[in-house]
């Protein structure tokens, strides 16, 4: 019998399969389906720094209206006793998971800015998560920040939270850093026990018609498997933290990929929206069938085999790679002599 089980971010795993956050992950009975279907931990939707921010300001505004109002009785106005927040009930939903699966919860945070939501992680520990992951989702758009003071405030974000609680951290980025690598290191540095790469960013489309600019969610599809791959490879040399590979897992040959090229844990969320809570099921059966048909007995033995530094050709993993892919493509269509750059 194949050994799948796996450590991340501190947690032992019974295998490297995880729901990523989704609409499934915040319901109780599709967790319980999850669990069933052999998730190894289940990371629960965000809750984003503008609600929790939000809330405060709102609670803050329903005082200050009621003590113009009222002086000193503003403690017994009912609003604000009965103000149930949508923070609570990510609290709550935390508590209920907990209770409700015995597998690992992560409660993701989503957010970037310095500031009062920051003391929700230790909320979130006190309600019983077994770990945070902080989902760094940011569009840099404003052309007078530079990407090194947005990089700082992320890793002082990180630091922060790292300090606030005793629960491991991980952080969940996009691929879009200038250096990558470095950003990986600093993360590290920085006190995360983990990264989850990567994040996938919905692009806004345009109502042809209305011309209303329309955010639009598509599901991820295999090919996207590659990006998280890459930098997988590359990444587990110099990291010792856990790594979680996120975007385009769909089968349990992708998540072999994935720690193949040194991730920890592959995640999914599409192939389950896709498929149905038991689909986790069938990538497991994958994932077995393909380590017995490989000779690996354990996950531990397979985890990093095809990292860059256990290559033959660790360009493979970077630029050299791009001549040779698109010369080799190109002549497949036109012949290998109809373009200036041949493949040697
Ligand atoms: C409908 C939907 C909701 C999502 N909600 C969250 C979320 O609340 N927090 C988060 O960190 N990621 C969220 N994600 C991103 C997923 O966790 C995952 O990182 C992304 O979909 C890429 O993985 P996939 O290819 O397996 O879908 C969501 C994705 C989808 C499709």
């Amino acid at each position: 019998m194949t050994d799948l089980q796996v450590e991340y971010l501190g947690l032992h795993l019974r295998s490297p399969l995880v729901a990523s956050a989704g609409p499934y992950t915040g319901d109780l009975d599709r967790m319980a389906e999850l669990e069933q279907s052999g998730a190894a931990a289940i990371v629960l939707p965000s809750l984003f720094e503008e609600q929790i921010e939000h809330e405060t300001s709102e609670i803050d505004r329903l005082y200050s209206l009621h003590r113009d109002s009222f002086g000193e009785a503003s403690s017994f106005l009912p609003e604000i006793d009965g103000y149930n927040t949508g923070t609570d009930a990510y609290l709550a939903l935390v508590e209920a998971a907990k209770y409700r699966v015995d597998v690992p919860i992560i409660a993701s945070l989503n957010g970037t800015n310095l500031g009062g939501w920051l003391r929700y992680a230790k909320f979130l520990e006190d309600a019983g998560a077994d770990a945070i992951e902080l989902n760094l989702y940011t569009v840099a758009a404003d052309p007078a920040v530079r990407g090194a003071s947005i990089e700082a405030q992320q890793l002082e974000l990180v630091a922060l939270i790292a300090e606030e609680v005793s629960l491991p951290v991980a952080v969940k980025i996009s691929p879009f850093y200038s250096s990558l690598a470095a950003f990986l290191l600093a993360l590290q540095d920085a006190g995360a026990a983990g990264v989850v790469m990567f994040n996938r960013f919905y692009a806004p489309d345009l109502d042809m018609e209305t011309l209303d600019v329309k955010p639009r969610i598509s599901l991820s599809n295999q090919a996207e498997l590659r990006l998280p791959l890459r930098w997988i490879g590359i990444a587990r040399e110099f990291l010792t933290i856990s790594i979680a590979g996120s975007t385009g897992v769909h089968t349990g040959r992708d998540a072999a990929k994935l720690i193949l090229g040194g991730a920890d844990v592959a995640m999914s969320t599409s192939a389950l929206l896709f498929h149905g809570t038991g689909h986790l099921a069938t990538m497991e059966t994958e994932l077995r069938d393909w380590m017995s048909e490989h000779g690996y007995q354990s996950v531990s033995e397979m985890r990093g085999a095809v990292s860059r530094d256990a290559v033959a050709d660790p360009a493979a993993y970077e630029r050299a790679n791009y001549i040779g892919n698109i010369t080799s493509y190109t002549s497949r269509f036109l012949g290998s002599s109809s373009i200036g750059l041949q493949h040697k």
